[in-house]
């Protein structure tokens, strides 16, 4: 039997038919798989990051800089020392600010406070802030993951 015109018509409608239902499968498979799949994982490590210059901050002041994706305190004390933590409550990681007038570091979220060595002193904190390690150079003030 020769191949006509309508076996032509079949094989293309088939063939049509056949990259519809592919294209169909694709676009439904490819955004359930870009679901399940974790983002790569972005190194955590963050170099020295730069809070500003040292005349910036009054004494007893404070800064909150971003550090790599996580919020950074930076804090001044009344003697003019320089402190710095990850701004990140021990609780349930809300993002803690300094009030000079108290001398504390205090969460919003459940009234957790911790003192100027980011030790948790009252409220629901269960552990004290981690600590970043704080170099001035150069009448600037850099920040950076304790050793
Ligand atoms: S999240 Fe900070 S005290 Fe609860």
């Amino acid at each position: 039997m020769a191949a006509g015109p309508a076996s032509g018509r079949r094989n293309f409608l088939n063939w049509l038919l056949g990259g519809s239902a592919a294209t169909f499968m694709a676009a439904v498979t490819y955004p359930v798989l870009k679901y399940l799949t974790p983002p790569p994982v972005q190194d955590v490590s963050v170099e020295a990051v730069s809070a500003g210059k040292v005349e910036a901050f009054a004494n007893n002041s404070s800064k909150i800089v971003k550090f790599g994706s996580r919020p950074a305190l930076v804090v001044r004390d009344q003697q003019g020392e320089f402190k710095a933590f990850l701004a990140i409550c021990t609780h349930l990681d809300c993002t803690v600010q300094y009030v000079p007038e108290d001398y504390v570091i205090w969460c919003a979220c459940h009234n957790g406070k911790y003192d100027l060595n980011g030790i948790n002193v009252s409220g629901p904190p269960p552990r004290p802030l981690t600590a970043l390690k704080v170099n001035v150079q150069d009448d600037e003030v850099f920040i950076s993951e304790e050793a």
